[in-house]
């Protein structure tokens, strides 16, 4: 089969030249003996939905949606999964027959990494997510599946932690909380959902301080090849473990790679492959 015959894959945001995606999905491709193509594909901030319907036009049957398009990718789907549904965004976008079909990997990819990977119980314990963003959207209903005992939504714009909370407040026990609020109040498991950029440190009084309970983990969403901002804050601030989200990275694209071709890649190859980076 020619090279240009392949069904094609993509990770489609602006930025994307940084993500590992391809990587990822060449290691899934090549262990399970799929023959596809997957590439980067950097979309003008104003050309979504150009940019993907070129891609669909060009043997493209499969997208990774990543910053700042999983709202758009979300409206441009023609039909839903429901996790997709209930975060309100799209990080992956198959090709169904004559339209896009989304959904939202990002949820189940975080659970798997804490639970499977790095051996944490969700069930029972104390869980913090700060922030209200999109990210943020996309793992709590996944996150109150596992039936913590509280979770806790903390955002600088409080109004928007309080909308989040009150979406999900039937499926489970979720709460907002003003930041000033937190202080005095102990955590298992953090998970920093902002959008705090990987050039800054945490700035002093950001957060309150004194939030990890002593084995508590740091969990970072977004990964980078040394340790985050927010990771080295949360040792600093007595976090027993921390881990950024290549993890998440990994076990969202298996989900996807599954909904695309129908195979669950092993996803232990592929960790090995890209190093452990902020593991600790
Ligand atoms: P994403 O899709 O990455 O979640 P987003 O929807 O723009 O991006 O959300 C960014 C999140 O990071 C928000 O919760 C934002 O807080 P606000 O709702 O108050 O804007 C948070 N965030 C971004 N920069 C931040 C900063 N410097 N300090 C604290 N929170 C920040």
């Amino acid at each position: 089969m020619l090279q240009s015959q392949l069904d094609r894959y993509a990770v489609v945001g602006n930025p994307v030249a940084h993500s590992k995606s391809p990587l990822v999905h060449e290691a899934f491709a090549r262990a399970t003996g799929q023959r596809m193509r997957y590439e980067r594909l950097e979309a003008p901030l104003d050309g979504f939905v150009a940019t993907v319907q070129a891609f669909a036009e060009a043997n493209g049957v499969g997208l990774n949606v990543t910053i700042p398009f999983k709202l758009q990718a979300f409206a441009l789907a023609r039909e839903h999964s429901v996790r997709a549904r209930s975060a309100r965004a799209c990080n992956t976008l198959a090709w169904r027959d004559d339209h896009w079909f989304g959904d939202n990997t990002d949820g189940a990819g975080l659970v798997c990494d804490l639970t499977r990977n790095l051996g944490e119980t969700i069930a029972g314990r104390s869980l913090l997510v700060l922030g209200a963003g999109g990210a943020a959207n996309g793992i709590v209903a996944d996150l109150l599946a596992e039936q913590p005992h509280r979770l806790v939504i903390a955002n600088r714009t409080h109004a928007k932690a309080v909308e989040l909370a009150a979406r999900f407040e039937r499926v489970g026990p979720v709460s907002a909380e003003p930041l000033a609020a937190l202080s005095g109040q102990q955590f298992d498991i953090v998970v920093n959902a902002t959008s705090l950029g990987l050039g800054t440190s945490v700035p002093p009084g950001l957060w309150p301080q004194r939030l990890f309970r002593p084995q508590a983990l740091a969990y970072d969403l977004i990964y980078a090849d040394r340790t985050t901002p927010f990771l080295d804050w949360a040792r600093a601030e007595g976090a027993g473990r921390t881990a950024d989200g290549l993890g998440m990275l990994i076990e969202q694209a298996a989900e996807s790679f599954y909904l695309w071709r129908g195979v669950r890649p092993d996803t232990g190859p592929v960790f090995r492959l890209l190093g452990a980076a902020g593991r600790g």
